[in-house]
């Protein structure tokens, strides 16, 4: 049912992305690789379309989403308005993985902003979504083409598991880079702030723009209460099914962790580790055999664009493995894409341990 084609990453066919794109005017929903994670595209403007999109992922139609362009000039009629912070932004980050929400224009229908008086935009770098953008010649609304609180798909065969036969089409363009969806940044208040957090870092945008404020989980509290800001930022959004439990508190998490590890082995269950390279180590000192622990190692703290790239296939594998519970702990950084991975570990936590 839903049609698997099979892209160069670089050069993607003519052929190939003129089919998808024709699918996506006609109202289809097609999948494919952004630099970030991968999206289901439907037509922007078809209110029909994207309804089918959220029947299709199981998202409820109170959480907007990013409406993705080819180029910054494709902006204008989707907003009331271009503040100039864009043009310094767009400048620098577009194409790439920053998403910017700005009151809308009458032209977005409310399916897609969920009635929001505000629409998110977003200008990727990925070739083949540039290629089909540019070839479709529509605004395209997708969100992340997994099935609602799945961990974001960074692989064709991610996309395949979850919405095989619900969708029309997915362009396998191979891998994505980031691993991580798009920064979230919000223009509508009187400050710039970071809804949600990604590979174009807070230091990053304060470089551009004086004053960025970030919503840290009391603010998201708030927010959630008041009913605004982004409404997709729920505290537990990717999780996996197998509970995982997430050690915070920097040094004292690892020791923690393998504390709780050798007890839950003795009581005969099965664990999963999402480990970092540099804890292979201690880990290797829990000694149990392969059948009841699955470790999955992300990389080197050192190479967090690695770490950020691996997460979510990581955390589907350990899912997939059918354990009791997995266990991870806290990057030991707070800045830069650490506080990506962190947003990303945190949200798909069961329960956090603070050590
Ligand atoms: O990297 C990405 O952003 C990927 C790729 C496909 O572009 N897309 C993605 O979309 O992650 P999605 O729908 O999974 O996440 C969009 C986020 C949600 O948290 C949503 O609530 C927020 O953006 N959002 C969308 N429109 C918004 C708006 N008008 N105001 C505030 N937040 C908004
Ligand atoms: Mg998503």
């Amino acid at each position: 049912m839903t049609d698997v084609v099979r892209v160069d990453a670089e050069r993607p066919d003519r052929a190939a992305i003129r089919r998808a794109a024709d699918r996506l005017r006609d109202g289809g929903l097609v999948a494919f690789p952004t630099e970030t994670v991968y999206g289901l595209g439907v037509h922007a403007l078809d209110r029909e379309a994207v309804r089918r999109l959220f029947a299709a992922k199981g998202r409820p139609a109170s959480d907007p989403v990013i409406v993705h362009v080819a180029a910054r000039e494709d902006l204008e009629p989707l907003v009331r308005g271009v503040p100039d912070a864009v043009s310094a932004l767009a400048a620098r980050f577009w194409p790439g993985p920053l998403t910017i929400v700005l009151p809308r224009s009458a032209g977005v229908p409310d399916e897609v902003t969920a009635g929001r008086d505000t629409v998110a935009v977003r200008v990727p770098a990925h070739p083949v979504a540039q290629a089909l953008l540019v070839e479709a010649g529509v605004p395209v609304a997708a969100p992340s083409a997994n099935l609602f609180s799945r961990p974001s798909p960074t692989q064709a065969a991610h996309v395949i598991v979850d919405l095989d036969g619900r969708i029309d089409m997915v362009v396998d363009g191979g891998p994505t880079l980031v691993g991580l969806e798009s920064t979230v940044l919000d223009l509508t208040g009187a400050v710039a702030r970071v809804l949600r957090p990604g590979a174009v870092t807070v230091e990053m945008l304060r470089a551009i723009l004086p004053r960025v404020e970030t919503s840290g989980p009391e603010a998201a509290a708030e927010d959630q209460a008041a009913g605004m800001a982004s409404p997709g930022l729920l505290p537990r959004h990717y999780a996996p099914r197998t509970p995982l439990l997430l050690y915070g508190g920097g040094d004292a998490a690892l020791p923690a962790l393998l504390r709780d590890a050798r007890e839950v082995l003795a009581t005969g269950r099965t664990i999963g580790l999402l480990a970092l390279e540099e804890d292979r180590k201690m880990l290797g000192a829990l000694d149990a055999p392969p059948s009841r622990m699955h470790v999955v190692t992300l990389g080197s703290v050192g190479n967090l664009e690695g770490v950020a790239t691996r997460l979510y296939a990581a955390l589907r594998e350990l899912d997939a493995a059918g354990l009791d519970l997995i266990l991870a702990r806290e990057l030991p950084v707070t800045s830069g894409l650490g506080l990506a991975i962190n947003d990303r570990l945190g949200r798909a936590a069961h329960e956090h341990r603070t050590c």
